[in-house]
């Protein structure tokens, strides 16, 4: 983080699930550099507080909320306690999400199928309910959730993931739909395969069969996912809400 931004999220309160590592940690850092207060979040506390130390360094502003997305409990106090230091949160970016087993649909185990949906759809129906509350009350808010191509498309053996994801789609437009009147607009932006830890569990022909799928013909950087995130985020996206935006390289258009 050395460039300074533009400014797009100057004077706002942000908050980032899963800010710890990859695609989180760059959207914080993103928001940061846009003037943002930035409350990053995860439940890997060191993680999350490296995030924080290195945002501060770099001239931001940011500070560390422990949050496991599944609890919903959580949720609901950090926003209250957001609202009461800050005055009010502009701005929520769900992104805390896992992988889960890579196994056929028929084997799948009902704990590997839970794990999945527990974070990443109902840990994002979590924070977009205590966002909602928050935001429609304040007069409005922007909420981004991270879902992913998946959101759009099947995966050989990943049927909890692939579930999960669509089910985020669906909710960002419910939500959308609900809140919109109030001034809340809720986007999702759907990653093909980014350059996080994830790519290094993805065996090299596999990743080589990936890359071939991909008209830009390689993967993607985090801070690609974040320049999206960004963008939704900001003002420059005030007519937009209830849509899903890939960051892809192509990859649903092949
Ligand atoms: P990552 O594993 O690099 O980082 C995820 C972060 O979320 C970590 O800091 C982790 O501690 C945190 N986290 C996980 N479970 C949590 C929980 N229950 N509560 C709070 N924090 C939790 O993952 P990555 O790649 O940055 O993924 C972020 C999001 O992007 C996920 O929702 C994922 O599904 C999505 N995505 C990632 C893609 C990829 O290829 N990396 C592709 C498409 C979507």
């Amino acid at each position: 983080m050395t460039t300074r931004g533009k400014d797009l999220l100057k004077d706002k309160t942000a908050l980032v699930t899963g800010g710890g590592a990859g695609i989180g940690r760059a959207i914080a850092e993103r928001y940061a550099r846009e003037g943002a207060t930035v409350i990053v979040t995860d439940f890997n506390d060191d993680a999350g507080q490296q995030t924080v130390a290195d945002i501060t360094r770099a001239g931001g502003n940011a500070s560390y909320e422990h949050l496991n997305v599944c609890n919903s409990a959580e949720h609901d106090a950090l926003i209250a306690k957001i609202v009461m230091q800050h005055g009010r949160l502009d701005v929520a970016c769900n992104n805390a999400g896992i992988s889960g087993a890579m196994v056929p649909l028929v084997e799948m185990t009902d704990a590997q199928w839970l794990e999945v949906i527990n974070t990443n759809l109902s840990g994002v129906f979590f924070g977009i309910r205590a966002q909602c509350r928050a935001m429609s009350s304040a007069g409005g808010g922007a909420i981004v959730n991270i879902s992913s191509i998946l959101g759009q498309v099947g995966f050989p053996a990943t049927v909890a993931y692939t579930a999960a994801k669509h089910g985020v789609v669906g909710m960002t437009q419910t939500a959308a739909i609900e809140y919109g009147a109030q001034g809340v607009r809720v986007n999702a932006v759907g990653p093909t395969f980014i350059k996080t830890s994830w790519i290094n569990n993805i065996p090299p022909d596999l990743q080589s069969d990936l890359l071939a799928r991909h008209p830009l013909a390689r993967f993607g950087e985090a801070e690609e996912v974040a320049a999206l995130a960004l963008w939704l985020s900001s003002d420059e996206a005030s007519y937009i809400t209830g849509a899903y935006y890939p960051v892809d390289g192509g990859y649903l258009a092949a």
